[in-house]
C-alpha cells in the first residue's frame, strides 16, 4: 500500500462521511485509512455517526442487565482471565434459583432486558436443558427479553436455547483474521465461529458480534477487514472493546488497545451498519474513565451494567480493573451518564432490527 496509501484533508474526509451516511459502505482503502485517524481528524467521524445513530435509533439508550452466571471455562483464549489455565481465578457455578433469583432482582430494578453470560462451561454443554430450564423460568415468570453469551454449542444446542426463550445471542469473532485468529484461540479456529454465527442467525436469534480493537500483531489491514467483516454478516448488535491485558494470561506484557481506535470503530460500525444496536462496553470505560460517554457520542445506544451478585464480580475477571459497583450504582451511574449528555433512558426491551 506504502506509496499510494490515502490521504485525505478535513474537506475531502467530510466528503467521504457524507458519502457513507447515504450509502453505508466503505472500501477497503478508506477503511485502512479511517481506522489510523487521529484525534482531530476523528472528530468528524464521530459527529458523522453521531448523525446517523440519531437519525437511525434516535436518542434512547438500552439498558440491559448483565448477569455473569459462571467463570468457568474450557477454552484456551490468550487474552481472558478466565482461560482454563489460569489457576489464580476462584470458579464458581452460579445455582440456578440464584441466576433466578438476580434475574428477579434486575426486572425489579426496572431492567426489562438481560444479558446471561459465562465462560464455556463444560457442565452446560453436557446438560443443556439446566440452562434451558433457567432459562425459560426467567421467560415465563418474568416476560423479559434474554440475550444470551455463553460461546460455541451445536447447532441442535443453539435451538434449543432459543426454543426455551433465548432472544438474541452474543459471540464475537474476536478478530477477522485467521492466523491470528488461531494463535490467539489455540484450541478452535475462525472458521468454527463462523460457522456458529451462521447457525445463530439460522435459527432465528437477533445475533450479535464484535472484535477486541489492539490485540497483540493486529495489523490496519486487520482492523479494516474485521469491520467489512461486521458489515458481511449484518447483525442486528456489535460488541466492540479495546484489548486489555491481563496479568494472569499469556498476553500480560502486550500493550493495550486505545480509546482512540475503539472509539473509531464503534463510530465506522455505525456508519456500515446504520440500525444495529451498539453497546458503550464496558472495557471502554475501564480504559478511560470517560469511555462510555464518548462512546455514546460516537454511535453506541446500548448500555449493559452488571447486576451479578457481588460477591461474584470480583471472580469474573476478563481483563483487569474492571469497574466494580452493585447492581444499584451500577444503574444509577448509567442513567446518570445517559442523562448527562441529553440522551434518555430506554425502558423497553430494545430489540434489535429484524435481519434477512
Ligand atoms: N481485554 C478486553 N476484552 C476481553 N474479552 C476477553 N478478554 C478480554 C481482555 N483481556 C472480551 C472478548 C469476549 C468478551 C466477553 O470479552 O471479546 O468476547
Amino acid at each position: 500500500m506504502s506509496s499510494q496509501q490515502l490521504r485525505l484533508s478535513d474537506e475531502e474526509l467530510i466528503q467521504l462521511c457524507h458519502r457513507v451516511e447515504v450509502s453505508s459502505s466503505l472500501s477497503f482503502e478508506e477503511l485502512i485509512y479511517l481506522v489510523q485517524l487521529d484525534e482531530r481528524q476523528a472528530q468528524i467521524l464521530f459527529a458523522t455517526a453521531d448523525r446517523v445513530r440519531q437519525r437511525m435509533v434516535g436518542d434512547a439508550v438500552h439498558l440491559r442487565g448483565l448477569i455473569e452466571f459462571s467463570n468457568i471455562c474450557i477454552r484456551q483464549c490468550q487474552y481472558c482471565g478466565l482461560y482454563c489455565r489460569n489457576n489464580q481465578v476462584k470458579r464458581y457455578r452460579m445455582k440456578e434459583d440464584e441466576i433466578f433469583a438476580t434475574a428477579e432482582h434486575a426486572v425489579k430494578m426496572g431492567y426489562p432486558s438481560l444479558v446471561l453470560q459465562s465462560g464455556e462451561d463444560p457442565f452446560y454443554n453436557t446438560h443443556i436443558e439446566r440452562l434451558a430450564g433457567v432459562i425459560s423460568r426467567i421467560k415465563n415468570e418474568l416476560k423479559v427479553a434474554i440475550t444470551l453469551s455463553a460461546g460455541e454449542f451445536s447447532k441442535t444446542d443453539y435451538q434449543r436455547l432459543k426454543d426455551a426463550g433465548v432472544d438474541r445471542y452474543l459471540l464475537r469473532f474476536e478478530t477477522s483474521d485467521a492466523k491470528l485468529y488461531r494463535e490467539l484461540h489455540p484450541d478452535s479456529q475462525l472458521d468454527d465461529r463462523l460457522q456458529c454465527l451462521q447457525y445463530l442467525a439460522e435459527t432465528g436469534y437477533q445475533v450479535g458480534t464484535g472484535f477486541m480493537v489492539g490485540l497483540p500483531r493486529e495489523t490496519p489491514e486487520i482492523f479494516a477487514n474485521n469491520l467489512l467483516l461486521l458489515k458481511k454478516l449484518n447483525v442486528g448488535m456489535v460488541g466492540i472493546g479495546p484489548f486489555l491485558p491481563n496479568q494472569d494470561t499469556p498476553l500480560k506484557g502486550e500493550a493495550s488497545g486505545t480509546s482512540l481506535g475503539t472509539l473509531i470503530a464503534v463510530a465506522l460500525t455505525r456508519l456500515l451498519l446504520p440500525d444495529t444496536n451498539i453497546p458503550a462496553t464496558t472495557a471502554l470505560g475501564t480504559l478511560d474513565k470517560d469511555g462510555r460517554i464518548k462512546a455514546l457520542q460516537a454511535g453506541a445506544n446500548v448500555m449493559m451494567p452488571n447486576v451479578s451478585p457481588m460477591e461474584f464480580r470480583e471472580l469474573y475477571k476478563l481483563y483487569p480493573n474492571k469497574l466494580c459497583v452493585t447492581a444499584d450504582q451500577g444503574r444509577d451511574t448509567a442513567i446518570k451518564l445517559v442523562e448527562s449528555i441529553g440522551r434518555v433512558v430506554s425502558f423497553s426491551a430494545g430489540h434489535a432490527p429484524l435481519r434477512k
